[in-house]
């Protein structure tokens, strides 16, 4: 059967008998709807419908029906209004179930990645472990020693530079961004390192430098002969040989920052040593080869990248003086750092644009599970916390995961508990929300603070450093205590203690004590070691340390466990509760989780007695799961009286469900709804 057209009429070609329909008619449909006066549409629908029946009386509604009575049919209101009603009820459906989802994203827990689970661990290459007995330390050496991590449960781990180097600056004064430096082994070497990292469940974060490169670089070699292609790549001006000083910008190492070249005959800027010239990354070239290189380490496979000395990677163009802190000190006196305004040499504009570009290509290779592709920034703002926060990025624009939180390195110039709250305060109540804190308590620039601050404080940092919110960063054998060596001026190594040995960074950079036998363990083979081992070696030592249940070592694996199976660690309030001349007490909680936590650290001078009946949610009798003095471990205190030693820390833990954080919202942080973000982020390429 088929319908054609013909002047508005309906024609059937074919007829078929279908008394169905007609019975259907009778039973009133279609009269019903042409006599039941629901409007003018409907009444002309139903007249047509009326002829087409009139003339097909035998063909039923729905079987085989052709399209122009199917239609008519399907106008009226008893097919319309039903069909109209099921559309809008699932449209309301629908959106009903994204803005459900949507909220439950908004509101659940942040979804942790490695990063935010695990300490970083920072592995100085020099000094962690010698493999070859050259004296100093290696990729090998490194691949070795794995296991330690394991045996702390820390999955990151940070390797300060092993790229092709002069070591002028031990590794920050890159000759070949490309290559591995002899010393620390071959490009085979790191490649088997990584493979066997990524098989023992470990990351790998490589040290980047952007801001410079060794004068040894192939670039900075074709940028002094002005070679087309190269000759921009460096920061070049016009000066005076015999006076080389085109403005008064100071090198973070001391004195001018420029250094005239005889070969093209203009001076180049280099904010640390004079063998590091900084790269003109206003030139896009310059940039693109970075990103370039970013790729390539990328493409090996490493889990992310420490970018070093970042505020530095942009220069005002102009050129023209700091001005000075003390405007009347003579100008050939402004030698250091500390002298000038860092208004044109650091912090400029464009800088954090650039950085978002290389966090954007991290991007591109962070979208396959398990492939997060992390960043962390270093730059030392000082007290200056708004610059330091702004490498977080936006809410919508990312940046690093973090910038490294260097104010716990400020704790030795006042040990207290005021002071250390202080310092803790000043990450958490500046942090943009929603975004994941980090505290650093040693590095390879900064003095131990086990030897700045005093031995008997050394756990009780590594307890407040594993029980704060946010990610922890280990310097290597802090895990142990390890403290400053002393060196004599003959022994220096470090260019910036060439100058004035109080500035050298040798005495925290020691080999790494292993074990009780020759030279802690960190090689076997020779005498030789780069620096000297600490004298404390046969008892600050991993393999003595592991056996002790007392010892640094196992309250930092202790610490660590706790920090990575308690909910309330990883992911629930942080609450100041007390804060005197002695002690820092916080607490961590969860909602709905009943087992809390709190934390007691005196960091003072002497034995305190802390009364904490006032916080009324706290129960009245409060037992220690864990002290740094561990005669103490379960002993039970009043909350009114809980007694501490100077350096003793306690975590003690209760459980209740009435929550601090209700009553005290200005004491409390809690890390912000990050999966919304993550989920946002598909737009950030737009
Ligand atoms: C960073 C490094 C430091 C190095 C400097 C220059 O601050 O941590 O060790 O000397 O950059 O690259
Ligand atoms: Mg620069």
């Amino acid at each position: 059967m088929s319908f054609r057209k013909n002047s508005g009429q309906m024609e059937l070609e074919e007829t078929i008998r279908n008394p169905g329909y007609k019975d259907a008619v009778d039973g009133g449909s279609a009269a019903d709807a042409s006599s039941s006066g629901t409007g003018e549409r409907r009444d002309a629908t139903a007249v047509k419908l009326d002829a087409a029946a009139d003339e097909y009386t035998q063909v039923k509604p729905y079987a085989g029906m052709p399209k122009e009575v199917l239609l008519l049919h399907s106008s009226r209101a008893r097919y319309r209004v039903p069909r109209e009603i099921l559309f809008w009820l699932i449209v309301c459906c629908t959106l009903a179930l994204v803005a459900v989802t949507i909220t439950i994203i908004a509101l659940s827990p942040p979804c942790l990645r490695w990063w935010h689970i695990t300490p970083v661990y920072q592995v100085y290459p020099r000094s962690f472990k010698d493999s070859d007995g050259d004296g100093v330390g290696d990729l090998k050496g490194i691949k070795e020693k794995l296991d330690h991590f394991l045996d702390l449960n820390i999955k990151a781990v940070w390797i300060s530079p092993f790229y092709r180097s002069p070591m002028k600056d031990f590794g920050y004064d890159v000759e070949d961004f490309r290559d591995v430096d002899p010393l620390f082994g071959n490009m085979q070497d790191f490649e088997e390192l990584l493979v066997e990292m990524h098989n023992k469940g470990l990351k790998l974060i490589m040290d980047f430098i952007p801001n410079h490169t060794s004068d040894r670089h192939r670039w900075f070699n074709l940028s002094r002969t002005r070679d087309p292609q190269y000759k921009d790549y460096y920061v070049w001006t016009d000066c005076d040989p015999a006076f080389p000083k085109p403005n008064n910008w100071v090198s973070i190492f001391g004195n001018s920052s420029w250094t005239y070249d005889e070969v093209r005959g203009q001076c180049y800027l280099h904010q640390f040593l004079k063998e590091q010239p900084d790269l003109n990354l206003r030139n896009p070239d310059v940039v693109q080869e970075i990103i370039d290189l970013i790729s390539f380490w990328l493409e090996k496979g490493v889990d992310g990248f420490r970018m070093d000395a970042v505020k530095h990677m942009l220069e005002a163009a102009h050129l023209r003086d700091e001005p000075q802190v003390d405007p009347d000190k003579p100008p050939e006196l402004v030698t250091t750092e500390w002298d000038l305004y860092h208004d044109y040499t650091t912090s400029q504009v464009g800088l954090h644009d650039m950085l978002r570009e290389f966090r954007a290509v991290m991007d591109d290779y962070s979208r396959e599970p398990g492939r997060y592709r992390f960043m962390v920034t270093e730059s030392y703002d000082y007290e200056e916390v708004d610059k330091t926060m702004m490498y977080y990025g936006t809410p919508l624009i990312k940046e690093s995961d973090f910038p490294f939180n260097f104010y716990l390195l400020d704790l030795p110039q006042n040990t207290s508990g005021w002071w250390a709250k202080h310092l803790v305060d000043l990450w958490m109540s500046n942090m943009p929300s929603g975004k994941w804190p980090n505290w650093v308590v040693g590095n390879h620039d900064r003095p131990r603070i086990g030897s700045s601050a005093g031995r008997i404080y050394v756990r009780a940092i590594n307890l407040m450093l594993l029980t704060l919110p946010g990610t922890p960063t280990t310097y290597y054998g802090e895990e142990i205590g390890m403290e400053n060596i002393n060196i004599t001026q003959s022994q220096v190594q470090d260019p910036a203690g060439k100058y004035n040995v109080s500035l050298s960074r040798d005495p925290q950079r020691s080999p790494m004590q292993w074990n009780s036998e020759k030279n802690a363990g960190f090689n076997t083979q020779t005498n030789n070691t780069w620096l000297p081992v600490h004298p404390s070696y046969e008892t600050v030592n991993v393999e003595v340390q592991n056996k002790d249940e007392g010892s640094v070592l196992s309250q930092y694996r202790f610490l660590n466990g706790l920090r990575q199976s308690e909910l309330p660690f990883l992911r629930g309030w942080f609450c100041y509760v007390l804060s005197d001349t002695n002690v820092f007490s916080y607490l961590r909680e969860l909602d709905g989780h009943k087992e809390a936590y709190l934390m007691v650290i005196n960091f003072g001078r002497g034995p305190s007695t802390t009364d904490l009946s006032a916080v009324k949610e706290l129960p009245d009798e409060l037992r220690v799961l864990m002290s740094t003095n561990t005669a103490n471990n379960q002993k039970v205190f009043q909350k009114s009286r809980i007694q501490t030693e100077a350096g003793e820390g306690l975590v003690i833990r209760y459980s209740t469900y009435t929550r601090f954080h209700p009553n005290h919202p200005a004491q409390c942080y809690v890390s912000e709804k990050a999966c919304y973000l993550e989920t946002v982020g598909i737009l950030y390429k737009c």
